[in-house]
């Protein structure tokens, strides 16, 4: 079966076609983030609306680019949330459209089942059940995860996730938007001159004894270092290599706790801040270590996608009772959506 995945959740309109036997046959990628780069952040209004420019001519492309027209579809997979619902809603209305005039099923898909899953588009890939830690600009959580749609919520941010926490500070450090890459950039060009960071942040909650994280503090701790130095380039590379540090740290430490809490030996990592190289190396040097495996999507599926839309869609049409349910084209948005109290059970 064809699938076409639909993903307009924030500020990148993600489309892909992938077949439940030949896999991932073609995507594209839109992203916005030089619009929203003279705002310093998203501007929701204008995201729905660039959605808006985006979604039809990608779709034409990721079907010209397959050799295959829009009949071939048999159906079509969107983010129902989280995320910005002005943004939400252009995918969601054009999935519904589009199912209507096909008479094909349409699959309201959770952004973070896309990106949980998006580990399993890679080989190796892992297998039920593993541990995800799941780290994006909106979220940061542990998961057990036990089959599709089966996940319980280990342990998250209080505050900030670690994306925006990465945001935060490369905003702090003058870094422009959205600073993560960018501070992860200026925090490896330092450590590999060889020299290691004049500071050491906090490890928040390190030693919490639960699977729990908290990162805003850490940001307010580069603003009151910040106000007792001269900020150099120097300086500035320092700080950002002790605050990668610090997060870095962090994740590995509650990952591995994860791993010894629930006896699983898989550890998936997803979202954009799984595509930070010193959180990669740390992760694979210390699960490595404990005799574990860790799994990264591939780096361009790491941050947003229609991949990881489309492949969570095909992955439950293989359940029959999604597959076999009459085709219903009405449509709803969930801005705000936990993963963990979806419905579990699948045919619900
Ligand atoms: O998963 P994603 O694309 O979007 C959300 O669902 O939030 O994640 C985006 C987040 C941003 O906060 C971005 O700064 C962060 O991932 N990010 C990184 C890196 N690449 C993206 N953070 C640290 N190091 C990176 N290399
Ligand atoms: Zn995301």
């Amino acid at each position: 079966m064809l699938v076409l995945g639909i993903e307009t959740s924030c500020d990148e309109t993600g489309i892909a076609l992938y077949h439940t036997e030949r896999g991932l046959l073609s995507h594209a990628l839109y992203s916005q983030t030089e619009m929203h780069g003279e705002y310093g952040g998203v501007v929701p209004e204008l995201a729905s609306r660039d959605h808006i420019r985006r979604v039809l001519p990608l779709i034409r492309q990721t079907l010209t680019e397959a050799g295959l027209n829009l009949r071939d579809v048999n159906a079509i997979s969107y983010t129902q949330g989280p995320g910005l619902a002005g943004a939400l809603l252009v995918g969601a209305s054009i999935a519904a459209a589009l199912g209507f005039a096909l008479n094909i099923p349409v699959l309201a898909i959770h952004h973070l089942e896309g990106h949980l899953l998006s580990p399993l588009l890679s080989t190796p890939a892992p297998t039920f059940p593993f541990v995800a830690l799941l780290v994006s600009g909106g979220h940061t959580q542990l998961m057990e995860v036990k089959g599709l749609g089966l996940y319980k919520l280990l342990g998250e941010t209080l505050d900030d996730a670690a994306g925006e926490a990465f945001d935060k500070t490369a905003k702090l450090l003058g870094l422009g938007y959205p600073g993560g890459p960018a501070l992860s950039k200026l925090a490896d060009e330092f450590s590999s001159s060889g020299q290691p960071s004049r500071f050491r942040f906090p490890r928040p909650m390190l030693h919490s004894g639960d699977l729990n994280f908290s990162f805003s503090g850490l940001k307010t701790a580069v603003l009151t270092l910040m106000n007792k130095h001269e900020i150099t380039p120097q300086t500035r590379a320092s700080i950002a290599l002790a605050f990668q540090e610090a997060v870095v740290d962090v994740l590995t430490e509650k990952s591995l706790a994860a791993l010894a809490k629930t006896g699983l030996t898989q550890l998936v990592v997803a979202g954009g801040v799984g595509a930070n190289r010193q959180l990669r190396k740390s992760l694979c040097h210390n699960v490595e270590k404990i005799g574990a495996t860790v799994f990264f999507p591939d780096l361009e599926f790491c941050t947003d996608n229609g991949a990881m839309i489309a492949f969570a869609g095909a992955m439950r049409l293989q359940v029959p009772a999604i597959r076999e349910r009459k085709p219903d084209h009405s449509f709803t948005i969930k801005a705000r959506w936990d993963l963990h109290v979806q419905p579990t059970s699948l045919d619900a």
